[in-house]
């Protein structure tokens, strides 16, 4: 377990038992939507979910670089969950991104997440970045859920970027999370 002396490592232990008694756990991309601020820095070539098969949604993003290298670069990570429109829900994080490259176990709920994308995207080394920044054909395992402890619910996670102290673009991503136990 990775989230050490976390007030939800309890709750994640539940969610680990409830998933092995319960085969319709369901975590799900539901949309997703891209935003570069200046085209002069980066431009969105492709920001689309699609269904790769039978109930496999890929998340596809391209996002072409338009000032290289990049050397700095900070991500506010929130999670929002929806209740009545997306409210932030238990992390808003921000990272230093180069930082986290050379010390993942730094951030753990980033780490989570870099965890997810790193297998599916070219941004799975170490500073500078000297290329646009591809995530292809990426899908969610199930048994990722196990490791994220959070009830079920739709949420949204919001990348937002920075390099040199200037806002460069956001990303957004909506999940669906159903334990299969609260509908
Ligand atoms: C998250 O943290 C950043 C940096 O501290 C802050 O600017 C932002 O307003 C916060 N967002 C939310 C939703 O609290
Ligand atoms: C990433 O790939 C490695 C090597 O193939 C594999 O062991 C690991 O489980 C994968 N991680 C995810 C989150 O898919
Ligand atoms: C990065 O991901 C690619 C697949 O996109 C994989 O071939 C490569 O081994 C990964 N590199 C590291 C350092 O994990």
């Amino acid at each position: 377990m990775k989230l050490k002396s976390h007030p939800f490592e309890v709750f994640s232990f539940v969610v680990i038992v409830v998933l092995l008694c319960n085969s319709d756990a369901l975590f799900k991309f539901k949309n997703i939507k891209c935003t570069c601020y200046e085209k002069s820095f980066c431009e969105v070539k492709r920001c689309e979910l699609k269904v790769l098969g039978r109930g496999i949604i890929g998340l596809f993003l391209y996002a072409q670089a338009n000032q290289l290298p990049i050397s700095t670069a900070t991500c506010v990570l929130t999670l929002y969950r929806r209740f009545n429109g997306y409210r932030p829900f238990l992390y808003n994080i921000t990272v230093d991104v180069c930082y986290f490259l050379k010390n993942q176990n730094r951030y753990p709920f980033f780490g989570l997440v870099y965890e997810g994308i790193n297998n599916f995207s070219n941004i799975n080394h170490t500073c500078p970045y000297n290329h646009d920044i591809i995530v292809d054909r990426m899908v969610l395992d199930d048994k990722m859920i196990a490791k994220v402890p959070v009830p079920s619910g739709f949420y949204k996670l919001k990348f937002y970027l920075r390099t040199d102290g200037v806002s460069r673009g956001e990303v957004e991503v909506q999940v669906e999370v159903n334990l299969g136990y609260d509908r």
